[in-house]
């Protein structure tokens, strides 16, 4: 386990600190709506709040960020919404490119690029290809990202291993469904954080998450601050991981 490199909003120095953070970044619309401003504010709002928790990730010491973008689902929205949300992406991933060449983050997206136009496709794989050899925390986007989809190409690609004699059935374990997923030779998340209240995973890593520590915030994800990670990681803290054991 790591210790905090550096000591940040409040003291938490003495904590250990998860490995791996997920989050469902939840809570934008309910935001707008509350200042009866349309849903997009809410997503560049929420934009913001990314960036910020992103760079504090990285600054603490976390070794990998997920962060839940845009989900499969999410295409189902009015095609207003779903185009803004592709212009806060694209104004991302070329401030990433533009402003983040001296950075440690490494930049990946899970999810399935191809539903993208290909500007933003085309963006995707340059801020991974450039980013790839940096030595700081990985940063999973996730987009187009969904858990079940993650895990019937899994099984699609395992299939495919068996029929072309490359892998035995009986060859099939946790490692081989593991090693095909978009996070492949990455840790599980320690801890999963759900800003805005709601109690559910959402089609959010269902592998993955098999032991991880849930923990829920009464925020939405624009108001979200440094804090409430802070606050989030002091919950984990007290929890009693057992991952089945006694
Ligand atoms: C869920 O809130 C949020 C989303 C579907 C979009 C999340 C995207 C961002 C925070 C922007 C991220 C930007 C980059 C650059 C990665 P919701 O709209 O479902 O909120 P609601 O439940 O209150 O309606």
């Amino acid at each position: 386990m790591a210790f905090f490199k550096k000591k940040k909003s409040s003291d938490l120095s003495e904590l250990t600190l998860p490995e791996h953070i997920g989050i469902i970044m939840d809570g934008n619309g309910r935001w707008a709506k509350k200042r009866m401003l349309p849903r997009s504010a809410g997503h560049s709002a929420g934009s913001k709040v990314f960036r910020t928790i992103a760079r504090y990730c990285s600054d603490i010491g976390i070794k990998y960020l997920t962060v839940y973008a845009f989900s499969t689902e999410n295409w189902k929205r009015p095609a207003d919404e779903v185009t803004s949300l592709m212009k806060l992406f694209k104004d991302y991933l070329e401030e990433a490119l533009r402003d983040f060449k001296d950075d440690s983050i490494v930049v990946r997206f899970i999810g399935d690029k191809s539903h993208f136009n290909k500007e933003l496709q085309e963006l995707m794989v340059e801020n991974e290809e450039s980013s790839k050899d940096r030595d700081g925390m990985v940063l999973n986007i996730a987009m187009n990202y969904g858990s079940r989809d993650e895990l019937v190409r899994a099984v699609k690609s395992i299939a495919q291993d068996v029929k072309d004699d490359k892998l035995s059935v009986d060859d099939i374990d946790e490692q081989a469904v593991s090693d095909r997923l978009y996070t492949a030779h990455q840790p599980d998340p320690d801890l999963i954080i759900r800003p805005s209240g709601e109690y559910r995973i959402s089609n959010f890593m269902l592998w993955q998450a098999a032991y991880t520590e849930f923990v829920i915030m009464n925020k939405l994800w624009p108001d979200f601050t440094t804090d409430d990670l802070d606050e989030a990681i002091r919950l984990y803290n007290q929890r009693n991981r057992r991952f089945g054991g006694v």
